[in-house]
């Protein structure tokens, strides 16, 4: 049967995502417009897609690289944060941007900004594609600098958000029928 069947109704609309990111790409070409050396670090493997249609569409010079973490069995927060597999180069005096799929708790977020924080890089800015409602994206811990949507807290799914590793690779983002991850 079609993953579509699981789908109760899409929240952002392909042609609605691609508008988004183009606007997302204009703001950040032109706030690292004089950086020499902006590097973006994708967290695996949620943010695989946003990142890869983000960073095509920037104007300035930039490398990508990833970072694996898990924190959630289905759609339980584990309550802690692991590192899967770690960048492959150093940011030590480079401009970082952490591209993250959806901040729920903040968690994964707030992991990930004191742990490159520590490598000395010259910024740390976070783009994040979907905040949950009711979630403060400006609180110390998590600090959303870019950010695409504000979605009602439901589970969702497709464009590299997943349930139990299904639903990715949908173009679309949609609420999940709750009777799958109940
Ligand atoms: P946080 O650490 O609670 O902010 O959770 C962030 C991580 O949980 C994200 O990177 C996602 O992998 C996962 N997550 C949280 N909510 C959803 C959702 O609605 N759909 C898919 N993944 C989610
Ligand atoms: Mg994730």
């Amino acid at each position: 049967m079609s993953v579509t069947n699981d789908i109760e109704r899409v929240l952002v609309s392909e042609e609605e995502i691609d508008g988004r990111i183009s606007e997302l790409s204009n703001e950040i070409s032109q706030d690292y417009v004089d950086a020499e050396s902006l590097l973006i670090v994708s967290i695996l493997r949620g943010a695989f897609i946003f990142t890869a249609d983000l960073s095509r569409k920037l104007t300035v010079r930039h490398s990508v690289d990833f970072i694996a973490l898990a924190s959630y069995q289905k759609s339980t927060s584990s309550g802690e944060v692991r590192m899967i597999s770690d960048l492959r180069q150093s940011i030590e005096g480079r401009h970082v941007l952490i591209v993250e799929d959806i901040v729920d708790s903040g968690m994964t977020l707030e992991y990930m900004s004191n742990l490159l924080r520590e490598r000395k890089p010259l910024s740390v800015k976070t783009c994040v594609m979907v905040a949950k409602e009711g979630v403060d994206v400006n609180s110390s811990g998590i600090g959303v600098d870019y950010l695409g949507f504000v979605l009602p807290d439901v589970w969702v799914v497709g464009y590299g958000l997943d349930y139990d590793d299904q639903y990715r690779t949908l173009p679309y983002i949609a609420e999940l029928k709750s009777r799958i991850y109940q």
